[in-house]
């Protein structure tokens, strides 16, 4: 499984890129207003730090706009990923811009038919946003299976990129079902490394060390 750092914060992302944790990043407009910078500027410096896809939105909401932008958007970088919601201009426009030959997330997917369409548009990526389901009670990883299923039920090359990643429990859920892509705050993929038993197993070791009162180096 892949893992996409889902932030604007470029600090962040070299950070995990040193490590060979990232495979790709996505934005969106509120990680771009987080970030402070300006999109294009971010956007370019990001692509030029990371081989994978960079994911980088339309903000437009009628078809034609969203091509031009996303035209726009493309021209940044080889690597650039054009996210578009999943609307059905959206959809439009995925169709349009994957048959330029342009990566396409589709994004802000909430059901299976969503997902459905997104993979008969061409999409190279479509994003279930499982936290948001959640946040409403419902169960986002049974969405994740849902679209798994039906995408290997038809061999759809559309990459199933998990978004609104929240808990540590999510990124491992995510890979049993079989998710391509986990796209995921830095908070969480740091929070990965973490095991309270860890923390207590090592704590008992320096203990142990000190009273031996040997040194290494
Ligand atoms: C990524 O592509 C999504 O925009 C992001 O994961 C949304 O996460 P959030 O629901 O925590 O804002």
């Amino acid at each position: 499984m892949k893992f996409f750092v889902d932030t604007a914060d470029v600090d962040a992302i070299a950070e995990l890129n040193d490590l060979g944790f990232v495979d790709g990043v996505t934005t969106n407009p509120s990680l771009i207003l987080k970030s402070g910078r300006d999109i294009l500027e971010v956007t370019r410096e990001i692509c030029d730090m990371i081989d994978g896809p960079v994911s980088a939105e339309v903000v437009a909401l009628e078809a034609d706009a969203m091509i031009a932008e996303g035209r726009k958007l493309a021209k940044i970088a080889d690597n650039i990923a054009v996210k578009v919601p999943l609307t059905w201009d959206g959809l439009k426009a995925c169709k349009v811009l994957s048959d330029e030959g342009n990566m396409v997330n589709v994004t802000l997917c909430f059901s299976a038919n969503q997902a459905l369409l997104a993979a008969k548009a061409g999409a190279t990526f479509i994003s279930p946003f499982i936290g948001r389901l959640d946040d409403i009670n419902l169960d986002g990883l049974d969405l994740i299976e849902d679209i798994r299923t039906i995408y290997d039920n038809y061999n759809f090359k559309t990459e199933i990129l998990a978004a609104s990643i929240r808990t540590v429990n999510h990124v491992s859920d995510c890979a049993k079902i079989g998710a391509d892509v986990v796209t995921a705050p830095p908070n969480v993929l740091q929070n990965l490394a973490k095991h309270v038993l860890t923390d207590k197993g090592l704590d008992a070791f320096m203990k142990d060390w000190a009273k031996t009162g040997q040194q290494i180096l």
